[in-house]
């Protein structure tokens, strides 16, 4: 049953000799045993991304996610589309950092170890609908480049003004020792759907989607970011609000839809190609790819073997297949949480639990699904 989820890279950690260098460190080309390496120490996180990361910034600027949103961890709404923490989240407690503020936030932040400028809906190419007619948010790629531009030059310049700034802004050395975490690129093919694109309409966007992605990626190198964590885009025909919404006649044994599951593996592809050229490209950075696809089809697809009991059926949600209803969303009247959510996968159609969260960290945080094949906690190396 397991068999399909062995990943290639899976022994190829530390089985042997692997030789690496710092990434954009002084001592570039010095090569070093795994075993004796140290880990990174990353100062800050500054993650760029959608929903699947988002810790606030659309709540910020457009209405907080109402309740029950946040129940599962912090018992309150926390700007997340989800029961409690995401991915991110897990991500910055293993590197020893606070959850990180969204940028957009201006209540209560705290930017000392980094921002997040991810917002649910957003897409890595700018839609040409707005928030209201589409759902996509305007926050796309490209504006969180901006947005990061103007953190990097105003903190900067407050900071200096010492006192609670010094407190609340990360320091200048911050920015070159960060980790640059990425998780977008699935509203970009949503989007082309819900347009009522053909699937071959969808997959003929792609490259420009993967174009527009590696130049921000660019910027932000060029702004001093060394160490970059790119996620893959997930099995998005498993999502119900996918599935409500466009007709599909083939499923596949885990009940997702197999069109969109195609496309989502067409632009993986295409983004691992992407993230070799930027490897070229920027020598001195280390670009870490991360197949969360595999791990989230993994977790749908034989969900009781991982201990849970539902895959695709959202736990907060309202009526039929999936318990997911586009009129009626997580929190609005009859919509209410189920009373066990750790056992859902899916929190309300789109969204993953904390459960499901807390699983896919899990499986990625070690480097089984990366390339190379290093651990978050190494994610500064660069592979030669
Ligand atoms: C938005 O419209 C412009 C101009 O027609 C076009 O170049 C661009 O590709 C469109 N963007 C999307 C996401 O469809
Ligand atoms: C920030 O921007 C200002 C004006 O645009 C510029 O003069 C300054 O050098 C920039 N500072 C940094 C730290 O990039
Ligand atoms: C912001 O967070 C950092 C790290 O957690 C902490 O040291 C600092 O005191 C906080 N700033 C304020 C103003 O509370
Ligand atoms: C897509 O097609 C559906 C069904 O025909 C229609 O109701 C909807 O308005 C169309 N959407 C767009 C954006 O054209
Ligand atoms: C989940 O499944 C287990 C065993 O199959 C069952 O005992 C339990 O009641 C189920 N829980 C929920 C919340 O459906
Ligand atoms: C679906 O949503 C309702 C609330 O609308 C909830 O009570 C129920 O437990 C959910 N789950 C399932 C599998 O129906």
């Amino acid at each position: 049953m397991e068999g399909s989820f062995v990943n290639p890279y899976s022994s190829a950690a530390f089985s042997f000799f692997l030789s690496i260098i710092i990434a954009g460190a002084t001592t570039s080309g010095s090569s070093y045993s795994a075993a004796s390496t140290p880990t990174c120490d990353f100062p800050a996180i500054f993650n760029f991304g959608d929903s699947n990361s988002d810790t606030g910034g659309l709540s910020a600027a457009f209405g907080q996610a109402g309740p029950p949103a946040g129940e599962t961890f912090f018992h309150h709404p926390a700007g997340r589309y989800s029961d409690g923490r995401l991915v991110i989240d897990f991500i910055a407690q293993e590197l020893g950092l606070p959850y990180l503020s969204a940028f957009l936030d201006a209540i209560g932040s705290n930017f000392t170890h980094g921002a997040n400028f991810a917002t649910a809906g957003s897409t890595i190419r700018p839609q040409n609908t707005t928030l209201h007619q589409s759902g996509f948010s305007p926050i796309s790629l490209n504006v969180q480049g901006y947005q990061f531009h103007d953190f990097l030059n105003r903190s900067q310049l407050v900071r200096s003004r010492g006192g609670v700034y010094e407190k609340l802004l990360p320091k200048p050395t911050s920015f070159a020792g960060a980790l640059y975490t990425f998780d977008i690129g699935q509203n970009d093919l949503t989007a082309a759907y819900f347009l009522n694109m053909t699937t071959p309409q969808v997959v003929a966007v792609i490259p420009d989607v993967l174009s527009q992605f590696k130049a921000v990626v660019k910027a932000i190198h060029d702004q001093g970011g060394r160490h970059f964590w790119i996620h893959n885009t997930g099995p998005f025909g498993c999502l119900a609000y996918v599935l409500a919404r466009v007709p599909t006649a083939q499923f596949d044994e885990a009940g997702c839809g197999v069109p969109f599951n195609r496309v989502a593996r067409i632009f993986n592809r295409g983004l691992k190609k992407t993230v070799g050229q930027l490897r070229k490209e920027l020598p001195l950075a280390a670009v870490t790819y991360v197949d969360v696809y595999k791990v989230k089809y993994e977790l749908i697809r034989h969900a009781k073997l991982h201990g849970f009991n539902e895959s695709i059926r959202a736990c907060c949600g309202y009526g039929g297949e999936y318990n997911y209803s586009r009129e009626i969303g997580c929190g609005e009247i009859e919509a209410k949480s189920c009373k066990d959510p750790s056992r859902y996968v899916n929190w309300d159609g789109v969204h993953y639990t904390e459960a499901g969260n807390k699983w896919i960290f899990d499986q990625i945080v070690g480097g089984r699904f990366s390339d190379p094949p290093l651990p978050l906690r190494m994610a500064c190396y660069r592979k030669e």
